[in-house]
């Protein structure tokens, strides 16, 4: 079998598979092609892929043998243009909000795997690069909101006096919230944090954080661990109770998603206005329409004085180690396709390996996207 590791755009720093994926891979007896360059701006040259036994080919020779291709980023069409047909592909397609390009997927009678849909059971924790990439966003997410803060984080008793430690208010406790808190705390800020998941509540006071309650959120175990959609009520209070928090807040770190759905709205204008000058919003949630209301995707604002960053692409600025953990991932999963001898097998029977295909012989078949596509 041949598998390829594709360079990604511009703008992306990270790669699918480091080195050390590779080796593994070369292992069982599996011809790995890298495109040239593929690693460069994850800091693996090469030179670094050839030591682990791959072969350092164009982008046309990779295209046009490999079996499996696997990248951070879905190729752009012209590239998935040149894939041989029933080529498999590994890639975060971000189904739900680019349905488009599922379609196009299925055209093309590619069988895409999408590495974000990947089911989350204990069963999957090792290759769930939704966790790994928020682990990413949320400790950035903390040092950018450090940076552009003009105080201090922790408190510091100085002879030029005592300097009060700053207060980060972290909306959703997820994965990336988390770390948020464990990084704030270590740079020894206060930390509040709300969520919708009463289930979250030890964690969060487990790392030190206050968790604020706000009564009658619906929780439903169903939902596999994650938010679902509030009630207009519960917004109304929600709302209010974020607002007395956030303008006694120096920094606040938006992480609350919903899974297929656009962000809650949790930060509204207002709220911001009364801030106080000089503080900062830090929101994750950006490309999904953001948890505040002012913010704009990719792009860093001032309003009245706070600093809004809206930055859903932390990962990206961290590509080596960020890579590292999507590549292990990857690999992960990548071995419950792969016989012992290194051929390819694609088990339909494997909960993960159904429940993380978007498309098979030119149809659509992932169950939460296949009705979308019908629509
Ligand atoms: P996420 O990125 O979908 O959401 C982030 C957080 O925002 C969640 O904690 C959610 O409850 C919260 N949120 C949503 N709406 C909110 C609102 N209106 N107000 C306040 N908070 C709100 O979540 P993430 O980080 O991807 O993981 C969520 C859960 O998924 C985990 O806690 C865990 O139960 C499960 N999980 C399971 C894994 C596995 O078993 N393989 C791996 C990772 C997560």
């Amino acid at each position: 079998m041949i598998i390829g590791i594709l360079k990604e755009g511009d703008v992306e720093r990270r790669v699918a598979l480091l080195p050390d994926a590779v080796m593994t891979l070369t292992r069982l007896n599996i011809t790995v092609k890298v495109e040239t360059q593929a690693g460069e701006a994850a800091f693996a040259s090469d030179e670094a892929y050839q030591s682990a036994g791959a072969l350092i080919v164009l982008k046309p020779e990779l295209l046009s043998t490999a079996d499996l291709v696997v990248c951070v980023n879905p190729p752009d069409e012209a590239t998935m243009a040149q894939l041989k047909e029933n080529t498999v592909l590994l890639a975060v397609f971000n189904p739900f909000f680019n349905l488009d390009l599922v379609r196009k997927v299925a055209k093309a009678k590619i069988t895409s795997f999408s590495l974000d849909m990947i089911p989350r059971t204990s069963r999957a924790q090792s290759m769930d690069i939704l966790s790994s990439m928020a682990t990413v966003s949320g400790y950035k997410a903390v040092l950018a909101a450090a940076t552009a803060l003009p105080k201090f984080f922790p408190m510091m008793m100085t002879a030029a006096g005592t300097i009060a430690p700053a207060k980060v208010l972290i909306l959703g406790a997820g994965v990336a919230g988390l770390q948020a808190i464990a990084t704030s705390r270590k740079l020894g800020a206060v930390v509040e944090v709300f969520d919708v998941r009463a289930a979250v509540k030890e964690e969060v006071t487990g790392l030190g954080a206050k968790f604020v309650e706000v009564e009658g959120a619906l929780d439903d175990r169903s939902a596999g661990g994650y938010a679902v959609e509030q009630t207009e009520e519960f917004k109304k209070k929600q709302a209010l109770a974020v607002h007395d928090h956030a303008v006694k807040s120096d920094v606040v770190i938006c992480t609350a998603q919903i899974p297929g759905k656009k962000a809650p709205l949790l930060l509204h204008r207002e709220t911001v206005e009364k801030m106080k000058p000089g503080s900062v919003i830090v929101d994750l949630a950006a490309s999904t329409g953001g948890n505040c209301e002012l913010t704009r995707d990719n792009t860093t604002i001032n309003h009245n004085g706070v600093t809004i960053i809206g930055n859903s692409a932390f990962p990206v600025e961290m590509p080596a180690d960020a890579s590292k953990m999507f590549g292990k991932n990857t690999l992960n999963f990548l071995k419950l396709m792969i016989t012992p001898q290194g051929e390819l097998n694609l088990n339909w029977d494997d909960d993960l390996v159904k429940g993380t295909c978007l498309t098979h012989q030119g149809e659509v078949v992932h169950e939460k996207i296949k009705p979308l596509i019908n629509l």
